[in-house]
């Protein structure tokens, strides 16, 4: 199978920051709690006419501006999300028929919460692979604020919505290494619509231990199993984009492996846990930032509810803009 790049990244967020002190003034909370437990300070939160459609839409056209790419050169388009605006028709396909895109491809959306979007890029390798198209549109939306229960101070102050979306090209010989794993379990879940006839609401739980006992394993686990599959040092990594859960994950995992604490990315401040959207939100980031250069090598680890685990070694080239 060929390898997969990114060469262009897009994001967006709803216009609505709340604060820690914001959420204080809801539930029985503090800054100085959810900040010390977690690294968050603030996350953002749908408005009226924002959602996670909205946000992969403009997500979405911003990485295919930044490509320079022709969309009717796209070969298929992959959202990881766990809360979609629609059961059906999936997100996917709503942005096929938004943005104009064409139609003889595949459109469809992958739930493996926190992996997701590392799960997506490997589905668009996949799909890509098998198909003359060499170009991609892979996205990780939430809208975690629709499933908050907000009298639940354990889990309402750690999560946040927001897209990040990524334009991936197969090539042949580019460095691409990837590790997907499962754990089925109940540690965070969320019963969704069937659930409920009755027109209650579901909500997201969290065994908040248990999940950070699991994440500050999974990572290294991840990356072991990479260095297996593809022998590499960290020195030879230019980032590590981990999914971001909580601050004290990463921090645990830099110490545990001795690593450079500069080459881990946070966001978690400003943007809390957004699930599927917080990796490609992290490289949307960094590469406004001009942070990441043409050619570097990443590392994104994700983790999360399902039990589920990805890691991925991938190039950053930046598309060269035909003008
Ligand atoms: O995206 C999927 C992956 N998710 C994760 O990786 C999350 C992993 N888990 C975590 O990050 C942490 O477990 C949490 C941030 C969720 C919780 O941190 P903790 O240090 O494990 O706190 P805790 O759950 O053990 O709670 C400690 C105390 C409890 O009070 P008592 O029983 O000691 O009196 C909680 O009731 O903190 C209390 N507490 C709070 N206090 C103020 C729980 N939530 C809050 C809150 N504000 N928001």
């Amino acid at each position: 199978m060929k390898g997969l790049k990114i060469i262009a990244t897009g994001r967006s967020l709803p216009s609505k920051s709340v604060t820690n002190d914001d959420l204080s003034k809801i539930v029985e909370t503090s800054d100085e709690w959810i900040y010390t437990r977690t690294g968050i300070r603030s996350r953002y939160f749908c408005d009226e006419g924002e959602n996670s459609l909205t946000l992969s839409i403009s997500a979405a056209k911003k990485a295919l501006e930044s490509s320079g790419i022709n969309k009717d050169d796209l070969g298929c388009i992959i959202v990881a999300t766990l809360s979609a605006t629609y059961v059906t028709p999936s997100t996917a396909c709503l942005i096929q028929r938004e943005l104009e895109l064409p139609e003889n491809i595949p459109a469809l959306d992958i739930n493996a919460a926190c992996s997701g979007f590392i799960y997506g890029l490997e589905v668009a390798r996949g799909l890509l692979s098998g198909s003359n198209a060499k170009y991609g549109l892979v996205i990780g939306v939430e809208q975690l604020s629709r499933i908050l229960d907000m009298e639940d101070r354990s889990t309402c102050v750690l999560f946040g919505d927001g897209a990040g979306a990524a334009i991936v090209e197969t090539e042949e010989n580019t460095l691409y290494e990837s590790v997907l794993g499962t754990k089925g379990g109940h540690e965070i879940s969320c019963p969704g619509v069937n659930n409920f006839d009755d027109g209650q609401k579901s909500y997201v739980s969290m065994d908040g231990t248990a999940v950070f006992r699991f994440a500050t394993s999974a990572i290294p686990k991840c990356i072991d199993m990479l260095q297996q599959k593809h022998p590499f040092s960290l020195d030879e990594v230019d980032h590590v984009v981990c999914h971001q859960a909580n601050s004290r994950i990463i921090d645990h995992v830099v110490k545990k492996l001795k690593a450079d604490p500069a080459k881990f990315y946070k966001d978690m401040d400003h943007l809390g846990n957004t699930s599927a959207a917080s990796i490609p939100l992290a490289l949307s980031e960094m590469d406004d930032a001009g942070m990441i250069k043409d050619g570097d090598t990443l590392l994104l680890v994700g983790f999360g509810s399902g039990l589920t685990w990805a890691g991925v070694l991938i190039k950053f080239q930046k598309a060269k803009k035909v003008s």
